[in-house]
């Protein structure tokens, strides 16, 4: 379907919505994000360190579908004011990239300050606000320095310290610009993922290192929030949080709501409870599962290591937003009697002895788990309101992968348009979202899927060596969103009646 169809077909269908429901708040920010690995190549320009990712994929190319890496990916690292430019093209109010830790401390300690990495980010922010478009920056997107790695990365509990250091740096340098900022991305996958197969180091200790890794890195964005609350927030009134990967769960059968809450609590609450909830340290209820599934399997320390009372206050209430990232939902219950839980941690947990799945009735995408079931993020923002303390919520990632790489991208602008539909339900039902960047601005390197995988507005040209980027249908109707602040609901009178 073309753009001008999308337009006059969502006109028509308007439903029973009145104008006012229909339209995004003038302060909503629309934007789109990005992530320093995959996108800025320079993997060895001028003074830059090594990351842990770096090694892993240099080391071990057959753990990429495609075998490739970040090496070059989008070039953004040369090609910067492109980027920009198409930040412009969509009319973005606000754009989201990381800041690689390497490329700024190639020690990966704040002893030296590579200057070509600090203009690096001087000239994105920079070009960024002269286009009116606000930063919003990722201190940290999966790219440890290799050096802290090979001290015991993110299971060492030093690396808190080691974390606070550099966000002290990138907040010297940037925070008199820049007003939104997240320490961490997706601790799920950097914990669960790293000490599983997923991700870098993939070390595969999913009884300990993930645990280990999960509290470090709760105490390593405290460290960073309590500093910027200290030292930054009085003179620049920014605004400091992390993001958090979070599929939505619905039970398979009334009877899986109680394992359902758990999945929530395992993949959510380990990463969100601490910081967000009244009273702090870990979700009680998983707690005491995963320390007696430790017990019975021998081992003499609990699975989550405990905090000290200090420790929890540290943690507590470090927010100024949610920062959510959102893309699916699954449907969860519990194993069958002989029947083994799911593997992959998409699929189910050994932990809980639960399969997770697709449900059969929502459509399909390219990829085996990711279904389309846009009212999960309406039922995930509801929740999230209710359960959390939260002001402000921000959606820092939603988006589709395809194996397409043609710019008629259909599925994709169906996804944005009802996914929006059900932010902006969300909005009406009272819950303040104030934000929205799309995952992703451009084709990028999709971790282990490599190139092959594009959830990307612009499409980019990996064979040419200037990278060229170009437009998909997505981005020419996300624009007209962002132009007119509105998008066209269906007349499904169900997905209008939810809560
Ligand atoms: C979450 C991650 O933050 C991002 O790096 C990744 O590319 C997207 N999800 C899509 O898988």
């Amino acid at each position: 379907m073309n753009y001008i169809r999308v337009v006059v077909f969502s006109i028509v269908i308007c439903g029973s919505w009145s104008i006012e429901q229909l339209k995004f708040p003038p302060s909503f920010m629309f934007g789109a994000a990005s992530a320093a690995y995959q996108v800025e190549g320079g993997w060895n320009a001028s003074d830059k360190g090594i990351s842990m990712w770096d090694k892993f994929l240099h080391d071990r190319p057959e753990l990429v579908a495609d075998r490739n890496n970040g090496d070059v990916a989008c070039d953004s690292y040369h090609l910067w004011r492109r980027d920009i430019q198409m930040c412009e093209e969509l009319g973005l109010n606000m754009y989201r990239f990381s800041i690689s830790w390497p490329r700024l401390l190639p020690s990966g300690y704040p002893n030296y300050i590579s200057e070509d990495g600090k203009n690096y980010y001087n000239n994105l922010i920079d070009g960024l606000l002269e286009k009116g478009i606000q930063p919003l920056v990722t201190i940290y997107h999966f790219d440890l320095p290799l050096s802290l790695q090979d001290l015991g990365g993110w299971a060492n509990p030093l690396v808190a310290d080691w974390f606070a250091d550099y966000a002290e740096v990138v907040f010297s340098l940037y925070a008199d610009r820049v007003k939104y900022w997240l320490t961490l991305n997706e601790p799920y996958i950097q914990c669960d993922g790293g000490y599983g197969t997923e991700a870098a180091p993939f070390l595969q200790d999913a009884m300990l290192g993930r645990y280990l890794c999960n509290k470090n890195v709760l105490l390593a964005h405290a460290k960073a929030y309590r500093l910027y609350e200290e030292l930054y927030r009085d003179k620049y009134h920014g605004k400091v949080s992390l993001s958090t990967l979070f599929f939505w769960f619905k039970p398979s059968a009334p009877e899986d709501q109680e394992v359902t809450d758990l999945t929530i609590d395992h993949w959510q609450g380990r990463y969100a409870h601490a910081i967000f909830s009244k009273e702090g340290g870990w979700p009680r209820k998983l707690q005491k599962l995963l320390n007696d599934n430790a017990k019975k399997e021998g081992y003499s320390h609990p699975r989550l290591p405990p905090f000290t009372p200090e420790e929890i206050e540290l943690v507590r209430g470090t927010f100024d937003f949610y920062a959510l990232n959102h893309y699916t939902t699954r449907r969860v219950r519990r194993v069958r009697l002989g029947e083994p839980p799911g593997k992959w941690f998409f699929d189910g947990s050994d932990e809980l002895n639960t399969i997770m799945f697709k449900d059969p009735t929502w459509p399909n995408t390219s990829i085996h788990w990711f279904a389309l079931y846009p009212q999960g993020l309406r039922e995930q923002l509801n929740w999230l309101n209710s359960t959390y303390d939260v002001k402000e919520i921000i959606i820092t990632e939603n988006g589709v992968p395809s194996l397409d790489p043609g710019l008629v991208d259909t599925q994709r602008i169906e996804y944005y348009r009802s996914y929006l539909e059900q932010v902006l339900l969300a909005i009406n039902d009272g819950i303040n979202v104030t934000g929205y960047t799309a995952w992703t601005l451009m084709d990028n390197f999709e971790w282990l899927s490599g190139y092959i995988a594009k959830f990307g507005l612009y499409a980019v040209d990996f064979s040419q060596p200037n990278r060229t980027r170009t437009p998909r249908e997505s981005a020419r109707c996300y624009s007209s969103v962002i132009r007119t602040r509105m998008i066209h609901p269906t007349q499904d009178s169900t997905k209008l009646n939810y809560v």
